[in-house]
């Protein structure tokens, strides 16, 4: 049998920040997060800086910076002060992500095919600076086939909505958006990108995801950081990892039959 390729782990931390600044000072501190996810068996730490702030701080993403072990993938608009942020901090990765004001989340994935000329210079300078730069997409070939053209290395694809339908119970749409991510993290592979993939994951709906063999990378965030409340964040990145691992030993193991 063929060993399953390694599928790494990214952690986003943004709710730690999240309830810390529901209270505003120090508690709980995401670089701690950060530290306790990397002993946990974390790849890399990832956080979003928003516009608004509304979690992560430019003081959090400078100690990231200065004290985590492992890559940080920093999270960011298409804009000239995340840029200046990102150019200063050099992260491992930027992931550029759509962003609205009034949204809760991240709620859709870039549109790069309409956005082209804008994106452009983003994707070059962040590149030259040395950083990896990431597009946050949905899984559709004409995004993918932009990303390529654009020259970013890597794309995120967004399995939201794969699991507000998982979540809804409704198993049939769960499971051709599931394909629908497969299919592009294959087409992407194909072309030379590297894929990641990521968004509402949690220890229910991480499998079918996991089991895409051409998936480089997932970033969880919001269901460990929620888990933590109940069992402590090792224990929940854990079981996220073993979760992860035994839906692609399973289907490694399948396509050799
Ligand atoms: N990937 C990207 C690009 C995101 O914007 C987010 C949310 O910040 C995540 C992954 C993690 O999503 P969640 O917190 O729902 O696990």
């Amino acid at each position: 049998m063929t060993k399953p390729r390694y599928l790494r782990l990214g952690i986003n931390i943004d709710h730690v920040a999240t309830i810390r600044n529901a209270r505003g000072g120090r508690f709980p501190d995401p670089v701690r997060a950060a530290h306790v996810a990397e002993q946990a068996g974390a790849d890399g730490i990832t956080a979003h800086l928003r516009e608004d702030r509304r979690h992560i701080s430019d003081d959090d993403i400078a100690r990231l910076t200065r004290e985590i072990s492992k890559p940080l993938n920093l999270e960011m608009a298409a804009t000239q002060e995340m840029l200046d942020i990102a150019l200063a901090h050099l992260p491992h990765a930027c992931c550029i992500v759509p962003e609205k004001r009034e949204e809760r989340t991240t709620e859709g994935g870039l549109d790069v095919a309409a956005n082209f000329e804008r994106l452009q210079p983003f994707v070059r300078q962040l590149s030259q600076a040395g950083s990896r730069v990431s597009l946050f997409i949905e899984p559709d070939t004409a995004q993918l086939d932009a990303a390529v053209a654009l020259g970013a290395p890597v794309v995120e694809l967004h399995t939201g909505h794969y699991c507000e339908l998982a979540l809804a119970g409704d198993a049939q749409a769960a499971a051709c958006e599931a394909a629908r991510i497969a299919a592009a993290s294959a087409h992407g592979a194909a072309t030379g990108l590297e894929v990641h993939a990521g968004h509402g994951l949690t220890f229910d709906t991480v499998g079918p995801i996991a089991a895409i063999s051409e998936l480089a990378e997932l970033n969880i965030g919001h269901f460990l950081i929620g888990e933590a409340i109940f069992t402590g964040l090792e224990a929940a990145i854990r079981k996220m990892r073993n979760v992860m691992d035994r839906a692609r030993a399973k289907a490694a193991a399948a396509e050799t039959v």
